[in-house]
């Protein structure tokens, strides 16, 4: 999408779409509002057809240009932040959109910060409008797409511009991440999303570092090698490093990258499989984190970490009881192959220790129990240092982006125990699922401060609307903008 700020009156451009904001306290606003797009607005809130709440937006269709004048409501005004501020402008854009226009036109109320409300309109915008198309072929007139934003603000300074950019950088690496996350796991095998990795990394002048089968097992990678058997699209490690000078600290950010996930030889029923292309969120994350990292030039040095296979049954496969020895050399005795996840992050985890960061994330779309805990509006989120987990509700905070700790305390060990090997990858029956994969995954990441964030849930969205993500357009790309804020901050 085109993207631009200018100074310029809202009301002079030729635009489709003018777009302003209201409170719900009937206000100075909203006699400011009246002078400049007439009584319709007053009338509506009379009639409560329209109060000015969050997320509600009042439209008008006009004879001339702007075709649609829509105001949208902000709740109180004592209340506003920046993440009620982007939710309401994605609603307007995607009300607008859907009634056929094509560019619009915001104008942030004065509220907050310059840079804050340029940044929350232009993400909001951007995310809300997001649609994933590539694959159709007809009917593609038919499809309604917003085609440029413009946002407005007579503010001096560079602060609302500057709001602009970053957003408009932050809210297209989540739609690449949104994207990678969409495409098919038939043009995404781990090869594939490799490659794509090396583009970015290139694209960015990020050093980038593939690890195939042959150089798994000559440096005895066998965890994600036991994965990766049971297919022909073989499985790769992929490390892309942000490094600029400035940087006094190293952050770590691992990425599940399932890039489909049958079950294996513990085979997942039919229903829904189609989900498991959307395996990969963890790694779409990452590579959408050092996008921002490098476009934003962020003071930190950054080592992403993927770890990349398919999960297939065939005559190769790995199998239940199974023991895989994992490159940190702890073994994992393999009860069920469907949970896969952990076992590639054994390895994935373990070589991003290697790199001594001061801290490490990492995403993966990891228990359906986090499902049945948190439905699709929370990630799980577990560590094994205090500070780690509070960084990460705070950015989480500020992204908008919801988060919910679940205890990782020793007693749940028990669960992993393994009789035959160091561990085992699969807790008790219907016991505290998430939490025996946080503890798995917790023997592997040494002593770094760590937090793990298990989104499943959140990570694509086909029922309703989620974050910014409008029903049906598939992956969220969560953890991108929640990385992003905790690196700005650190
Ligand atoms: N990728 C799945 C988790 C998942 C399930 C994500 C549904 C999104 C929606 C993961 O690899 C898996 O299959 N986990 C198993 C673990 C179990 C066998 C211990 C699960 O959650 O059922
Ligand atoms: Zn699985
Ligand atoms: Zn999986």
């Amino acid at each position: 999408m085109d993207v631009s700020f200018t100074t310029q009156d809202i009301f002079t451009g030729k635009h489709d779409a003018a777009v302003l904001f209201t409170y719900n306290d009937r206000s100075e606003a909203e006699t400011r509002l009246e002078k400049r797009i007439g009584k319709n607005v007053r009338i509506a809130r009379e009639r409560k057809e329209f109060k000015g709440d969050g997320k509600e937006v009042f439209v008008e269709i006009r004879a001339d240009t702007p075709r649609f004048v829509a105001v949208a409501g902000l709740g109180k005004k004592d209340d506003l932040t920046p993440a009620l501020l982007r939710e309401a402008a994605g609603e307007a854009a995607a009300r607008l959109r859907d009634m056929g226009a094509k560019s619009i036109a915001v104008e942030p109320p004065k509220e907050l910060d310059a840079q804050a409300v340029g940044q929350a309109v232009t993400e909001g915008v951007l995310l809300a409008s997001y649609q994933f198309t590539k694959y159709k072929t007809q009917k593609l007139d038919d499809i309604k797409r917003l085609e440029s934003l413009t946002v407005v603000s007579d503010r001096t300074g560079v602060g609302v511009k500057k709001g602009v950019d970053t957003g408009r950088v932050i809210a297209e690496s989540v739609n690449v991440a949104r994207d990678l996350q969409n495409t098919p796991s038939q043009d995404l095998t781990p090869e594939l999303l490799a490659n794509e990795a090396a583009r970015m990394a290139k694209q960015d002048r990020l050093k980038c570092r593939i690890l195939d089968r042959k150089q798994l097992e000559k440096q005895g990678y066998h965890a994600i090698l036991a994965v990766g058997r049971g297919s022909v699209n073989e499985p790769r490690l992929v490390t892309v490093e942000y490094a600029p000078k400035n940087a006094k600290r190293t952050i770590a950010v691992v990425g599940k990258g399932i890039t489909f996930d049958t079950g294996g030889i513990s085979l997942k029923p039919g229903q829904k499989m189609s989900d498991m292309k959307f395996d990969m969120s963890g790694a779409a994350a990452v590579l959408g984190v050092l996008r921002n990292a490098a476009r934003l030039k962020l003071p930190v040095r950054v080592i992403g970490v993927l770890g990349l296979a398919e999960n297939m049954p065939s005559g190769t496969a790995y199998k239940p009881g199974d023991i895989v020895k994992t490159k940190s050399g702890k073994t994992i005795e393999v009860d069920n192959t469907d949970a896969e996840g952990r076992i590639v992050l054994a390895d994935a985890l373990y070589h991003a220790t290697t790199f001594k960061p001061d801290m490490m994330l990492n995403f993966a779309t990891l228990t359906g129990a986090v499902i049945v805990a948190l439905g699709d509006v929370a990630a799980g989120l577990m560590g094994n240092d205090e500070d780690a987990v509070a960084k990460v509700r705070d950015a989480a905070e500020r992204s908008g982006e919801r988060v919910w700790q679940l205890p990782l305390w020793d007693i749940y060990e028990r669960d992993i125990e393994s009789q035959v090997a160091d561990v085992r990858n699969m807790g008790l029956p219907r016991m505290a699922g998430t939490i025996a994969a946080g503890m798995f995954l917790k023997q592997f990441v040494q002593d770094v401060p760590w937090a793990h964030l298990d989104i499943a849930g959140v990570s694509w969205t086909d029922a309703r609307d989620n974050y910014f993500t409008r029903k049906g357009t598939g992956g969220t790309g969560f953890g991108v903008r929640l990385v992003t804020e905790l690196l700005r901050s650190t």
